[in-house]
């Protein structure tokens, strides 16, 4: 979670310092978080084995370049707000609300944990959406909303591989 308030330049956008500053914490949360999920899908790129190893050593790299790409989005409309992101590990580290990663080789158990990961994620994006309506910042609100449809499809393409 943020543990100090994060800094902020002056900017001549008309979404007041306010609205822009809750924004910019929302959005650097979700950066931890989605930065994160990218390094955990790498790990279980990495060490995935089983009957489904191709497969899913291709889907979890796929997964990865996604997230990196909502990652760069989050970060970049933080400074277009004003904010600075903190996007390196020990920054990730410290803010992630996902749990540690675990050693795992079975496909199926990769599945189950990057499942429940991503049903987080995608929880708290459409609570994030809901978020920034309210606060009348629509283009973070639907940065939000193009994130939420990405994690509701991935979901899907996880949770089809084990049920
Ligand atoms: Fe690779």
């Amino acid at each position: 979670m943020l543990n100090k308030p994060l800094e902020f330049r002056p900017s001549h956008h008309d979404l007041s310092k306010e609205v822009r500053q809750a924004m910019v914490n929302l959005l650097q949360q979700h950066l931890a978080d989605t930065l994160d999920l990218a390094l955990q899908v790498k790990q279980a790129h990495w060490t995935v084995r089983g009957p489904q190893f191709l497969q899913l050593h291709e889907l979890f790299d796929t997964l990865n370049s996604e997230l990196l790409g909502n990652g760069d989005d989050l970060a970049e409309r933080i400074t277009a707000l004003g904010g600075v992101p903190q996007g390196t590990i020990r920054q990730v580290s410290q803010q992630s609300t996902l749990p540690e990663y675990p050693i795992l080789a079975d496909g199926a158990d990769h599945v189950k944990e990057l499942v429940s990961r991503y049903a987080q994620l995608a929880k708290a994006t459409r609570k994030a959406i809901d978020v920034a309506s309210d606060k009348g910042d629509t283009g973070t609100a639907d940065l939000f909303t193009g994130i939420s449809r990405n994690l509701d499809k991935r979901l899907w393409f996880l949770e089809a591989h084990v049920s």
